[in-house]
């Protein structure tokens, strides 16, 4: 049976420890001479509706590190469910390649996408979550601490895609995990549920707050993401009225422990959620992260297509 990549919440503990290990091999047998060729042959179909520059080029290069090759479909060749039902693009593809990635602005549409597929289907970004990135997240702290478990996670700003995914996989980790935003935007009460049942099976502690400042006392990680998410431009102007108590700045970070990483999914507003101080500043582990999306991706594609 396929197995795709649509959510943390599809993934056990276990397996997702067992990926965060193949990553850090993967990463490793890659700077000391270069990867085995398993995924000789095997291609990937990425269906982009909006914008990437770390999912794509990730993704692409994880391929080609593996032997395999991978291409890119922009929003105007295939107009996902537009020109062509979504369930038809899915069977076509499947004919073509050993597994697709998709980047969609309904997460319906890659839940949807994964049914009709007889290929892996992985979660480039949906408006709900963001999977890939939050597995390179785990992996990036994972990298840094030497665990995730009893680490203080503390994501300030918008309960958006990214938080959802970073919550559910610090959770099922046995982290714990804080969230501070403003009133209205906060994370979708089915993500907090689920978040609630995998802390129950980690220990994970789980708090949502309105104060940043107290969200991060005691983070051995703070987390944040733009304010204004692809698709939700005609909030803009609103958003940036609300959120500035939340930008992560130098005064912020001092708040937290004196070791605190300081993570963003990046592409940053800076100025807006992260200022530049901090973005280049000593905690900043951005670029580390950003990088990592290669090493984890490999890990989910050597897992989904090369059976690993
Ligand atoms: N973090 C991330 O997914 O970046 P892109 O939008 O550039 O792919
Ligand atoms: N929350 C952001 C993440 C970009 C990688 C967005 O959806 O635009």
């Amino acid at each position: 049976m396929k197995r795709d990549f649509l959510a943390i919440a599809d993934y056990s503990p276990r397996e997702l420890e067992d990926m965060l290990e193949l990553a850090l091999l993967l990463k490793q047998e890659w700077k000391t001479g270069g990867n085995k060729p398993i995924l000789k042959g095997k291609s990937l179909g990425m269906i982009f509706q909006k914008p990437s520059l770390r999912t794509r080029v990730s993704f692409e290069m994880a391929m080609q590190h593996l032997g395999g090759y991978a291409f890119y479909l922009s929003p105007q060749e295939i107009g996902l469910g537009k020109r062509e039902a979504i369930s038809d693009v899915a069977r076509v593809l499947s004919g073509y390649v050993d597994g697709i990635m998709a980047r969609v602005f309904a997460h319906e549409h890659v839940v949807e996408l994964a049914r009709w597929a007889s290929v892996p289907v992985i979660n480039g970004l949906s408006d709900y979550n963001h999977p890939a990135q939050a597995f390179t997240d785990a992996f990036t702290i994972y990298e840094h601490y030497g665990k995730v478990r009893g680490l203080n996670v503390a994501f300030i700003g918008d309960g958006n895609n990214v938080a959802v995914s970073l919550m559910h996989i610090v959770a099922k980790l046995g982290g714990n995990f804080t969230w501070a935003g403003p009133e209205g935007y906060e994370m979708p009460q089915s993500a907090i549920a689920e978040a609630q049942a995998f802390a129950a099976e980690s220990g994970s502690q789980l708090h949502f707050l309105h104060d940043p400042h107290e969200a991060v006392k005691d983070a051995d990680v703070i987390y944040t993401d733009t304010w204004v998410s692809m698709g939700e431009e005609a909030e803009a102007e609103k958003r940036r009225q609300v959120f500035p108590p939340y930008q992560v700045n130098a005064a912020l970070v001092a708040e937290a422990k004196p070791g605190v990483i300081v993570m963003h999914c990046l592409p940053a507003h800076r100025g807006e959620e992260i200022t530049d101080e901090v973005a280049d500043g000593p905690h900043s582990l951005l670029f580390r992260q950003a990088h990592n999306r290669l090493h984890a991706q490999k890990a989910i594609l050597a897992r989904l297509l090369g059976g690993l």
